[in-house]
């Protein structure tokens, strides 16, 4: 028979080995240390004592097996692998590792953060280095981000959207492009020319689409023009002025007007027909059957003698003659 110091000293070194997590069910008492000592149970063998076991194994709820964090590699418990250990199986590696072509390793978007292996960060989130950040994302600043032509649609990196792709938010959009009416565009002021968003060109710029002159101008004959319609302010193209409007010049007043002494006005024989300026003469043949012609209102204005009607007094007029008689 052993000595009793001998077996607690035995223990002592198997507890070591195995991490202090190691529980002893069994109290020894000395009928087991005289039967059981040099027993040598295999895995899974029926045990009392953890000292019936053989090698490393201990006696967990009856059974011979390999104390925690170990494994059983067909001869002996050995200590689980840890990341990027050599491996043949994934049960050989730690709990979060696996045995991938030959070396314990993290699946699929985790990372190992010295301890586990954990899933990779999304968008946003604090970092250290890029490998700790999943879909394709840098670790940047401290933060994870996607990579500056990229953009997080949730779970991964994509490619930005450009001109007129189909997006829910700005964010999905390429250089400086807009998601308005949930299509990817240049911001007002800018037109897209084929590889980024340019300022839209002024009045008498050439262009070759409409699209590349700034607001309220058209390209037309290739130039960046006003309708005409319209003038140019200096900034904007604004409806030519009436009669007279204060003006700078005549190219402000709308056709046939003249700026003069800052107002748009007609020539001098010439008068404002709510049009255009018109000639003050009464044509001869204007006014018919005696009828005089006359300025009025604007317009030239045939004033017909009695007995006749119309614009230029070309009817002969009816009289109707109607008769009351009020009763008393
Ligand atoms: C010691 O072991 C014997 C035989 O296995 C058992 O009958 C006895 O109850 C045990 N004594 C103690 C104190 O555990
Ligand atoms: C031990 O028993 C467990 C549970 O029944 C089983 O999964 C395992 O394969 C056995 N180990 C050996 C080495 O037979
Ligand atoms: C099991 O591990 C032991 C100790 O590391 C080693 O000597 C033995 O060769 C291993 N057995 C197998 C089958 O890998
Ligand atoms: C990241 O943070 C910025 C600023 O706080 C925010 O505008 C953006 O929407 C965030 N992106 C994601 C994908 O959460
Ligand atoms: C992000 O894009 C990937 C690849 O195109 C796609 O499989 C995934 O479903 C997208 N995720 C979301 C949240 O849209
Ligand atoms: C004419 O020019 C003067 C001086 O530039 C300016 O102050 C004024 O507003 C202009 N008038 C019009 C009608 O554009």
């Amino acid at each position: 028979m052993l000595p009793s110091c001998y077996i607690l000293l035995f223990l002592l070194l198997r507890m070591t080995a195995c991490g202090n997590t190691l529980t002893i069910s069994s109290t020894i008492n000395s009928t087991d240390l005289n039967s059981g000592i040099f027993s040598a149970l295999d895995i899974n063998s029926s045990c009392k004592t953890t000292h019936q076991c053989r090698g490393k194994l201990i006696c967990n709820n009856g059974h011979c097996q390999c104390c925690e964090n170990h494994i059983w590699n067909g001869t002996n418990c050995i200590g689980e692998k840890t990341f990027k250990s050599l491996c043949e199986h994934n049960t050989e590696c730690d709990t979060t590792l696996f045995c991938i072509y030959g070396t314990c390793q993290c699946a699929q978007m985790h990372y190992w953060n010295g301890h586990i292996c954990v899933s990779k960060k999304k968008s946003n989130e604090t970092c250290t280095n890029s490998n700790e950040c999943g879909g394709k994302l840098l670790c940047e600043d401290g933060v994870c981000r996607c990579p500056i032509d990229l953009f997080w649609n949730g779970s991964i990196c994509i490619i930005k959207k450009y001109d007129g792709d189909f997006c829910s938010s700005s964010v999905e959009c390429a250089d400086n492009m807009e998601c308005r009416d949930s299509i990817c565009q240049c911001p007002e002021s800018e037109y897209w020319d084929n590889s980024k968003c340019t300022s839209k060109k002024s009045v008498k710029d050439a262009c070759m689409k409409e699209g590349e002159c700034g607001t309220s101008l058209y390209c037309a004959r290739n130039v960046c023009q006003c309708a005409s319609s319209d003038y140019w302010t200096g900034s904007m193209c604004s409806i030519k002025k009436d009669e007279n409007a204060l003006c700078n010049s005549s190219l402000e007043c709308k056709v046939t007007l003249q700026c003069r002494r800052n107002l748009c006005t007609c020539c001098e024989q010439d008068f404002w027909n709510g049009q255009f300026c018109e000639k003050k003469i009464c044509a001869i043949d204007k006014c018919l059957n005696g009828g005089r012609c006359e300025i009025a209102s604007n317009r030239n204005t045939c004033l017909c003698t009695d007995g006749y009607l119309g614009d230029k007094c070309q009817y002969a007029g009816i009289y109707i003659y109607i008769s009351f008689t009020f009763p008393k």
